[in-house]
Order: structure tokens, then sequence, then C-alpha cells
């Protein structure tokens, strides 16, 4: 059978996590490598032993006719036109969250994503990751009785020069610049969180948010965020710290969450994801009585081969594959919802933010 050829597009601090999973995956070809700077690229594919064609410029990738489909690592701001030209070029497209920094770049990409024949979906890893993939199946058996409460907590530790994902000098840049990135560590990493309540318990009708003002505009911790989930008696929190003195155990940067799923039975815990920092088996199912430990693969890494074999997966058989442009709009409206909220000391509806 032939192989998809896929170009990826950016090779900065991201990239490394996203090559394994195309590499590993029978059916794909990591055919082209694209960035600005044709050294980081090169670099890239030096480090993980392959001779893709190396492009400076994107156009090249869409005009490349061998090219199949395309994986967006670029900033974000990039990625709604991007994905937008891909589609236009016939090329399938797999984003890097989140879809754009605005509601509109989401309605943009779903009006063409909607009447291409190629798929459009954003890369989203922790739809893939097996701890989460493991809650969210006890949740759908029954385990836990009837949801009421989704209580995540998101810690970034001391800064670890030693870890493997380290972001580049640019990369702080882009994500520093209010214009291309509306938001700080909530957004960037919040996003995951929000996608993550979405997927289990459907959209969110209400999010009330405390964020602080930090002097560094990424940083904005402590923070903390509820909602309320749609037709049902069931919310979502979100607490976002820092603990600048706190190493936390981890490969790839020094961030660790914790999720709690909470039933008219019982409770499940997912006890990391980037990081490994409680010495807990990844996944807890509580009934009151009893302890259930579910010792799923928990490396971070596991999710974006999850996202990557997905996506080779759902090109092969012509299917939709998570997350969809629409999912994707409502999780960036969710993801803004409670910076207008904080501002503005109110209940924000995120269906309303429109642009
Ligand atoms: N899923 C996750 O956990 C996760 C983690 C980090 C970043 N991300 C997402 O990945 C994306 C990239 O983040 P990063 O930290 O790797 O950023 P980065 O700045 O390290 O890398 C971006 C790369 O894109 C290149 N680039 C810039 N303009 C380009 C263009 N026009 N065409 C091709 N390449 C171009 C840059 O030279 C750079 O090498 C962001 O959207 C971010 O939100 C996701």
């Amino acid at each position: 059978m032939k192989k998809i050829n896929i170009a990826i597009v950016g090779c900065g601090a991201i990239s490394y996590v996203t090559f394994p999973g195309y590499l590993k995956h029978p059916s794909s070809e990591i055919y082209a490598l694209c960035d600005p700077l044709p050294e980081r690229a090169r670099g890239a594919a030096k480090s993980i032993g392959i001779d893709p064609i190396i492009y400076s410029n994107y156009e090249d990738v869409l005009n490349d006719s061998k090219i199949d489909a395309v994986e967006l690592l670029t900033p974000t701001h990039l990625h709604p036109q991007q994905s937008i030209d891909a589609l236009n070029a016939g090329k399938h497209v797999s984003t890097q969250k989140p879809i754009g920094p605005k509601v509109s770049d989401a309605d943009a990409v779903g009006k063409v994503a909607n009447n291409s024949a190629a798929m459009f979906r954003v890369t989203e890893n922790f739809l893939y990751y097996p701890p989460l993939i493991k809650a969210k199946k006890l949740i759908e058996s029954g385990s836990i009785g009837e949801l009421s409460s989704i209580r995540m907590r998101t810690f970034l530790g001391k800064l670890d020069p030693n870890s493997l994902i380290t972001p580049t000098e640019d990369a702080m840049k882009w994500r520093g610049n209010p214009k291309d990135n509306p938001g700080g560590l909530l957004y960037d990493s919040g996003w995951h969180k929000f996608a993550t309540a979405i997927w289990i318990a459907g959209e969110a009708e209400s999010v009330s948010a405390i964020i602080s003002e930090t002097d560094d505009f990424y940083l904005e911790a402590p923070a903390a965020v509820i909602w309320k989930h749609k037709n049902q008696n069931c919310i979502g929190i979100l607490e976002s710290v820092y603990a600048s003195e706190m190493k936390i155990r981890g490969k790839y940067y020094p961030v660790d969450d914790f999720f709690e799923f909470q039933g008219s039975k019982g409770s499940i815990w997912v006890t990391r994801s980037t990081g490994e920092m409680y010495d807990l088996p990844p996944v807890m199912l509580f009934k009151g009585n009893e302890t259930h430990s579910f010792n799923v693969p928990s490396d971070w890494l596991e999710g974006f081969n999850g996202a990557a074999g997905a996506f080779i997966d759902s090109i092969i058989e012509g299917k939709q594959e998570l997350m969809d442009a629409e999912m994707a709009k409502h999780t960036l409206q969710l993801t803004l919802a409670p910076y207008l909220s904080s501002n503005s000391k109110t209940h924000v509806n995120p269906s309303t933010i429109l642009d």
C-alpha cells in the first residue's frame, strides 16, 4: 500500500515529540520538513536519522504534488491561514493546538474544511493519552455513576535546563506577544484541559475565573476557572499554579497535571501527563470501600504517538479524526472565556465569544 507522504512544517520545540509517531506508523513517511530556518529542519532530520526534502518556504510544500498531508507545528497565529492554504491545495491538515488565536479564525478554517475533500483536524495529544482514554472508558461504562465534577490542576515547577523540551528563544517571543497569542499559561496549557473536559462532558455554558496579573505576561498564576457543562449537572474546575522552587519529576518539561472525575458512585484520578510527579499509579478508581489501580502506559509521548497514528489511519480510512474544527472552536471559546470573566468579574457564556 502507498505510504502517506507527510510534511512536518515547523521544526521547533514540539517537533521532537511529534516525529516518533509518524516514524513508527507503517503507512506514513516523513517526506519533507519545512522551516524558514532550514538548518533547524536539517538538524531535526539528522537527529532522527532520516533524509527528507528540506523546504524553507511553505509555498513549496503546497506546490509539491507528492505531499499528501501536512502537520503544522508553527506559531499559533500562523495556523489558520496555513491550514486554509493547505486544504485549498488538496492536502490533509493536522495542526497543533490551538486552531488559531481567534474564534473567527476557527470559523474561517471550519468553512474551508467543510467544503474540502481533504481532512482537517487539530492535534490534541491529551485525547490520545492512555490514562485519560482509560478514565473516559471507565466513566462511559458507568463505573463512577453520574458524573458531577471534573477537577483539574496544572503545576508549573522550577525551570530545568535538563528538560528534553526547552523553548527556543523565538518560541517565547511569539508566545509573549498579545497580538499573536491572546493568553499565557492558562491559554497555552489550559487549552488541553478544556479540550479534555469537552471531550468527556461536552460543551460548557457558563465560566467564571480569577487570573492573577503577574509581571510576566506568560505566567498568570495562580489562576482558577470554574464552569458548568451544558444540559447536565456537572461542573468543571481548573487550577493553574506556579511553584518556582519545586522541581517536578519528568523528562519533557517541568509541568504536571492532576485530574479527578467525581461521579455519584465513585471517583477516578489521573495523576500525571507531561510530568511524573506523583508516586501513584497513573489511573486510580475509588469506590468508597475499594480502590482499583490501572497501570496503563503513561509516558507523555504516548499521546503524541496516538495522535499521529490516528491522523494517518483516518486519512487511509477516510474518516474524520479528533478534533474537528467545530470541537476546536468550542475549545477555543472555553479557553478564552476565563480572560473575559476575570477582567469583567462576571460569568461568561463561551458561545457568545465570536471573535
Ligand atoms: N501539544 C502540546 O503539548 C504543545 C506543546 C508545545 C507547543 N505546542 C504548539 O505547537 C506549536 C509550536 O510551538 P513550539 O513551542 O514548537 O514553537 P517554536 O517557536 O519552538 O517552533 C515553531 C517553528 O516554526 C517555524 N516557523 C515559523 N514560521 C514558519 C512558517 N511560515 N513556515 C514554517 N515554519 C515556520 C519556526 O522557525 C520554528 O522552528 C504552537 O502552536 C504550540 O501551541 C503544543
